[in-house]
C-alpha cells in the first residue's frame, strides 16, 4: 500500500492510531532523506499532543532499532546485561556497576554516550583517563568481552540513525519531553546494542527529564513493556536526581569518585545505588538465584576488591593507564580553584541538581552544543549533601577548571542551588521504586 506523509500527519493530528506499516514508512523515508524535516516536525508535534499507545510506541522503537546496524553479541558467551541511565548530574554509576557485575561473571558489552547540556556522559568521563580509547572495531570489542569480561565504548555512528536524526529535530521543535518519543528513543538504542537483559535507571527529580515520581513511573513502565515485548528481560529502578548523585560532578572528578567507591570509600548514595543496580544485573545475568543474592554478591565484589581489580583490567585493555587507580595526579589537573562557603548555620535542605549541573558546565566540564570541546579536569565537588548540618563558613562546594572567569561563573550559578534551613532535613529516598523485578 502506498502511503502519504500528509495523510499520516492528519491521522495523528485527529487522534488516530498509526499502523506498523505507516510508522515503518515514515521512519525509513526520513532516514533515506525522502521525507523532509518540516513534515516530520509536524508529525512529532501531533504525536506530542495526541501521544502514542503501547503498540505504536513498540512499532516506533522497532522501526528505529532496525534503521541502521544492530550489534550481534552472540559470539560472547553468557547472558549479556546492559545498563542505561536516563541521564543526570554526577551519575558515574556505569564505571562502578560494570566492573562489579563483570567481576561476578556477567559479561558487559556496553555502548555509552557523551554528555550534553547539564548532564554528563560516560564516554567523556572515560576519556579523562590518560590513553583510554572509547572507539574500537566490533571484532576487538567482542574479543575484549570474551577475554576480560567487559568493554565499554562510544555508540558507533551506524546504530539507530533514525534516532539521531529524530532527536536532533525534537531538540529544536520542543518535542523532546513526550513519553512515547523518549521511551522509543532510549529502547531502540538498547535493543540495537544487542544485550539479553537491560537494567534501566530512570532518574527522577529536578536534574532529570522526569521531574516527578508519577512521570518517572509512567516512563519506566513503558520502557519495561517495550523491552519485554522485544523478548529482553528488562527492569527499571526509579532513583533520585533531586540532588547530584555522589559528590563529584565533572569528568575526571567523577572517575576518581568511581575508583574511591570501588575502594569502599565512596559516598553513601552512589555506593547504595551501585550495589543495587549491579545486584540486579548479576541476577538478570543468571549468576544469582534471586535479587537478594545478587545484592550480596555485588557487596562482596566491592568489599573484597574484585570490582576494583576488574576496573584496572578494563582500563588497561582499552589503552588507559591503570596506574590512575592509585595515583590521581595522573588525571588532567585543574589550575584554577574556588570555594563556595555557607553564609549561615543550619541544615542543607536542597542542592538543586540541574543548577549544579549548569555550574559544572560553566566550569568547562560540560558542552553547550555537540561540537563544543570540554575541560576534562573541570567540575564541582560537593562537600555537603542534603540533610547535612552546616556552620557558617563551612565549605559547601569546591570548583575546578582552567579559566578564572568560567570558574567564577560556576560559583555564582551554584550559589542558587543551595538552600540552608534552620530545621533538620530528611535525606531524599534514593531508590524510589523497582519495576519488572520479581523479588
Ligand atoms: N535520552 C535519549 O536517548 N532519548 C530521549 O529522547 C531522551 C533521553
Amino acid at each position: 500500500m502506498a502511503f502519504n506523509m500528509n495523510d499520516i500527519i492528519f491521522k495523528k493530528r485527529e487522534g488516530g492510531r498509526l499502523s506498523r506499516e505507516e510508522i515503518h514508512y515514515w521512519i525509513t523515508g526520513y532516514v533515506a532523506g525522502d521525507i523532509p524535516d518540516y513534515q516530520v516536525s509536524a508529525l512529532l508535534m501531533a504525536i506530542f499532543f495526541r501521544g502514542l499507545d503501547r503498540e505504536e510506541t513498540f512499532n516506533l522503537t522497532t522501526a528505529m532499532r532496525y534503521s541502521g546496524d544492530t550489534i550481534d553479541l552472540s559470539p560472547i558467551n553468557g547472558i549479556k546485561v546492559d545498563k542505561h541511565s536516563t541521564g543526570g548530574v554526577g551519575d558515574k554509576t556505569t564505571l562502578i556497576v560494570a566492573p562489579l557485575a563483570s567481576a561476578c561473571g556477567v559479561p558487559i558489552a556496553k555502548m555509552s554516550g557523551r554528555g550534553l547540556g547539564f548532564t554528563g556522559g560516560t564516554v567523556d568521563k572515560m576519556e579523562s583517563i590518560p590513553g583510554f580509547r572509547t572507539a574500537m572495531e566490533p571484532e576487538e570489542f567482542l574479543s575484549q568481552v570474551n577475554k576480560i569480561g567487559m568493554a565499554v565504548i562510544g555508540q558507533t555512528a551506524h546504530i539507530t540513525p533514525a534516532d539521531k536524526k529524530l532527536y536532533a529535530l525534537r531538540d529544536v521543535t520542543a518535542t523532546v519531553d513526550n513519553f512515547g518519543l523518549i521511551a522509543s528513543s532510549i529502547m531502540s538504542k538498547k535493543l540495537a546494542a544487542g544485550s539479553d537483559a537491560i537494567v534501566l535507571d530512570v532518574k527522577c527529580g529536578d536534574g532529570a527529564f522526569m521531574e516527578n515520581l508519577e512521570d518517572a513511573v509512567t516512563l519506566a513502565n513503558l520502557m519495561v513493556d517495550i523491552g519485554t515485548d522485544a523478548g529482553r528481560k528488562t527492569v527499571a529502578a526509579i532513583t533520585d536526581m533531586s540532588q547530584p548523585l555522589g559528590k563529584a560532578v565533572g569528568n575526571s572528578l567523577e572517575v576518581i569518585e568511581a575508583i574511591e567507591t570501588l575502594k569502599g570509600k565512596g559516598p553513601a548514595d552512589i555506593t547504595e545505588l551501585a550495589e543495587k543496580l549491579s545486584g540486579i544485573m548479576i541476577y538478570l545475568g543468571g549468576k544469582a538465584s534471586d535479587p537478594d543474592e545478587g545484592y550480596a554478591m555485588a557487596g562482596k565484589a566491592l568489599a573484597d576488591g574484585s570490582g576494583l581489580a576488574q576496573l584496572g583490567r578494563f582500563i588497561e585493555a582499552q589503552g588507559g593507564n591503570p596506574a590512575v587507580i592509585d595515583d590521581y595526579s595522573l588525571f588532567p589537573q585543574a589550575s584554577v580553584m574556588d570555594e563556595l562557603k555557607a553564609e549561615k548555620d543550619g541544615y542543607v535542605e536542597e542542592i538543586a541538581a540541574r543548577t549544579i549541573g549548569l555550574a559544572s558546565q560553566h566550569t568547562g566540564a560540560g558542552r553547550a552544543t555537540k561540537e563544543s570541546s570540554i575541560d576534562l579536569s573541570a567540575g564541582v565537588y560537593l562537600h555537603k549533601k542534603v540533610g547535612d548540618k552546616v556552620t557558617a563558613g563551612d565549605t559547601l562546594a569546591v570548583f575546578y577548571g582552567n579559566d578564572r572567569a568560567k570558574v567564577d561563573a560556576a560559583v555564582a550559578e551554584a550559589k542558587k542551588a543551595f538552600k540552608i534551613t534552620d530545621k533538620t532535613c530528611e535525606r531524599p529516598v534514593l531508590i524510589k521504586e523497582i519495576i519488572g523485578l520479581e523479588e
